[in-house]
């Protein structure tokens, strides 16, 4: 099947390998030693595009290089940089749906993303702001009360080994500040001294405004209303870091289309920081590269703790940024599982989710084809989730061709039951997971009866609940 220069070799596992010989033994062009966070292949004859610096090894290395032998254990293998950044088609999705006067500007930052991902002064600065401002490499945890909580609901008192992917233990307490980081930095090097960003929940609002504070640049989020109040501690936030937040009527989806207006009128000196895996190419390989350290360190981890890999992973899907950071590293690896969780609502016939994968129909929005929540005449539909930062009405274009080819898999848990996961996992793990993270949380109701004995699941808590505490606990118990 036809995807553009991606590596989707899964549909032909021999072609894969092949791709990954090569690749080993150097017979592909250009390997991106300097890819984020994972660096290899010295031990082979590749012939690296760039030399990394004695003394910058300490930063790349930080992930998955812990000895020369294991370095292609502990990575699928490497992508080219022209892989990574792809030509923004995945099958029929994705693309760069945008009037004329927008081309340049997408085309210049593709030529940034390019020029960073060659530059390894920028990779180690990255490398070292994500370990030491960030806090990576994040834990994974093994969940053993909640291990024990399904074994106990199994019959023969068996069942998987439960993981969880610590992205709540970042600074600003979830997955955003991966990207919102590296994003910032791009935006420096081009110049711009104005970022402009839009949020749901809020934790791309406080991450970005966080990156720019450390970064000296200005920053303005925009945010629906509905979600300032639902959110309002992270608008705190926003503003003690330095951040403008400006209220637009509705929520997310109408707070991205003001930010896009914003920066349009400001290109010159103005960063549009998108914080998930849609718009216009090249934004959604671009965030997919900053958020795959996710997948990257899991798979080291996994090798370290149990000596292969996952067999199942778990991640909830509002726009796809969390899901795809973990799915990415192991989509060639046939044997794993990968299950991505939507919202609900408050249940798929009600009208009043945001299941866009389970219940979208295919159109172009915010500049990209993906599945989206639409009526019969093409209309958006508004997007309905208890977790605010699930509420989008677009999806990840790659996240939608994973659907279509049957790579991975997509559910949903409904309101109710993300609440329910939210409390089980507070009293259980002493965790508070935010309510987005929560649906992949509650998917496990469904999941653990169905897997063998000893599976290993790792589901990526992909934030923190603090700003969602009032809401859960003001919630009526059922
Ligand atoms: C903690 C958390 N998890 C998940 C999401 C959903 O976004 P994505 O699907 O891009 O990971 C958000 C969005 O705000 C979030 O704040």
């Amino acid at each position: 099947m036809a995807c553009g220069s991606f590596n989707y070799s899964f549909f032909a596992n021999s072609v894969g390998k092949e791709m990954c010989e090569k690749r080993k033994t150097g017979n592909i062009a250009k390997v991106a030693t300097c890819s984020l966070a994972v660096q290899g292949n010295t031990s082979t004859t590749a012939k690296p595009v760039v030399e990394v610096p004695a003394d910058q090894n300490s930063t790349f290395i930080n992930l998955g290089r812990s000895s020369t032998k294991r370095r292609f254990e502990t990575h699928r293998c490497q992508e080219t940089i022209e892989e990574i950044i792809g030509n923004g088609k995945f099958g029929r999705f994705g693309g760069k749906f945008v009037p004329e006067t927008l081309i340049t500007c997408l085309n210049m930052l593709e030529a940034e993303f390019r020029s960073v991902l060659h530059d390894v002064q920028f990779q180690a600065e990255l490398a070292t702001a994500l370990r030491d401002y960030v806090g990576r490499e994040t834990p994974l945890y093994y969940a053993q009360r909640l291990t024990e909580h399904y074994k106990s609901k199994s019959c023969s008192g068996e069942g998987p080994e439960i993981y969880l992917k610590r992205e709540d233990l970042n600074h600003g307490g979830a997955h955003k500040m991966n990207n919102a980081i590296a994003q910032a930095m791009i935006a420096r090097r081009m110049g711009r001294t104005r970022v402009v960003a839009a949020t749901g929940a809020g934790q791309h609002g406080v991450a970005t405004a966080a990156a720019c504070a450390k970064l000296s640049l200005e920053c303005t989020v925009f945010m629906g209303t509905k979600d300032i109040e639902k959110q309002s501690s992270n608008v705190l936030l926003m503003k003690l870091l330095g951040a403008q937040v400006k209220s637009v009527a509705g929520n997310f989806k109408d707070a991205t289309s003001e930010a896009f207006r914003n920066w349009v009128n400001d290109l010159e000196t103005s960063y549009y920081l998108t914080g998930t895996v849609v718009g216009p190419h090249p934004c959604p390989s671009m965030v997919r590269e900053f958020q795959s350290v996710i997948g990257k360190e899991t798979r080291k981890q996994a090798l370290e703790k149990w000596g292969g890999e996952p067999d199942v992973l778990v991640a909830c899907v509002g726009s796809g940024s969390n899901a795809l950071g973990l799915f990415h590293e192991f989509i060639d690896d046939e044997d794993v599982r990968l299950i991505g969780v939507e919202g609900a609502g408050i249940g798929l016939d009600s009208g009043h989710h945001s299941a866009t994968l389970t219940r979208g129909e295919v159109g172009v929005y915010h500049g990209a084809m993906s599945y989206l929540l639409q009526d019969h005449e093409g209309q958006i539909v508004g997007p309905h989730s208890i977790g605010v930062g699930l509420e989008y009405p677009g999806v990840s274009p790659e996240l939608s061709f994973l659907k279509d080819s049957g790579r991975a898999e997509f559910h949903t848990a409904t309101d109710q039951e993300a609440l329910d996961a939210y409390r089980l996992l507070c009293r259980l793990e002493g965790i508070f997971p935010a309510l987005e993270a929560c649906h992949a949380l509650a998917f496990l109701d469904k999941l653990c009866p169905t897997l063998r004995s000893g599976t290993k699941v790792v589901v990526n808590c992909s934030g923190r609940g603090d700003k969602d505490a009032a809401i859960v606990f003001n919630s009526k118990l059922t």
